[in-house]
Formats: C-alpha cells, sequence, structure tokens
C-alpha cells in the first residue's frame, strides 16, 4: 500500500516536470492529436486551442459546431472537405468532435 502511494506520487510528479495536465480528458487529448495529425483538420481550419490558422474551410471558433454537427460533417465529408469514414475509425470520428465541439466554444 505504502510503495502504491509512493509510486503515484512519483507518477504525478513526473507528469507534471514534463508538463501534462494530471487533471486530463484524455478523449479531448486524443482529439486534438487526430485534429493536428492523422486527420489534418489543421491545415484547412481555424481553430484557437489547435493553434491552427487555415482558411480553406470556416473558422470553427466562429461556427461553435456542436458534436453531432462535427460527426456528420468528418462522416460524410462536405463540399470540398473530404469524407473521413473508412480513414478514421468511429472512436476517432467521436473523438475528434469531442474535441472540436469543446474547443471551438472556449
Ligand atoms: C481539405 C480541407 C479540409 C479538411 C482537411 C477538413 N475540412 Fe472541414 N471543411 C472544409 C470546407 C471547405 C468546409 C465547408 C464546406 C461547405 O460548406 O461546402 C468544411 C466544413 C467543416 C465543418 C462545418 C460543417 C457544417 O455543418 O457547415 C466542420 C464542423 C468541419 N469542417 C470540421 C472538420 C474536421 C473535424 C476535420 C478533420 C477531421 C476537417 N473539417 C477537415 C475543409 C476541410
Amino acid at each position: 500500500m505504502k510503495n502504491n502511494i509512493s509510486f503515484y506520487l512519483i507518477f504525478f510528479f513526473l507528469t507534471n516536470l514534463i508538463g501534462l495536465p494530471t487533471k486530463s480528458d484524455p478523449i479531448f487529448d486524443l482529439g486534438k492529436d487526430i485534429f493536428l495529425n492523422k486527420a489534418e483538420c489543421s491545415t484547412c481550419h481555424t481553430l484557437a486551442d489547435a493553434g491552427s490558422k487555415a482558411e480553406i474551410g470556416p473558422n470553427l471558433n466562429d461556427i461553435k459546431p456542436d458534436k453531432i454537427r462535427v460527426i456528420l460533417t468528418v462522416t460524410n465529408g462536405i463540399g470540398v472537405m473530404p469524407a473521413y469514414d473508412g480513414q478514421l475509425t468511429s472512436e476517432e470520428i467521436d473523438a475528434v468532435s469531442h474535441y472540436v465541439s469543446i474547443a471551438a466554444a472556449k
């Protein structure tokens, strides 16, 4: 028991040291990673939380889409925006939509 507590203390100390938030939302973090890297939404969309500035698609901070709207858009595509069905798993689409709906509303 004592060892377990020291383990957690060390764990939290180390995660703080390398700058990771200890109170985090793992789905939000995963979604942000997908937004920036795997799906590269950031190449077309401005979103302040992600630090992206692109004007091919609408500014997500302006349109503040809710989660359902993002899921539908990412799954089916819209206009020149590609559909991600088949490229992202449904868990990944859910995560990126969770992220965008929260980050855009900030
Ligand atoms: C190739 C550029 C491009 C990429 C990559 C891209 N988008 Fe888009 N996106 C657009 C364009 C352009 C529109 C506007 C389409 C229209 O209304 O005709 C749009 C529209 C949207 C909308 C608004 C849809 C609506 O209801 O009006 C959302 C939300 C969105 N994109 C989210 C995302 C997310 C999340 C990703 C990454 C998974 C992404 N986009 C990747 C170009 C892109």
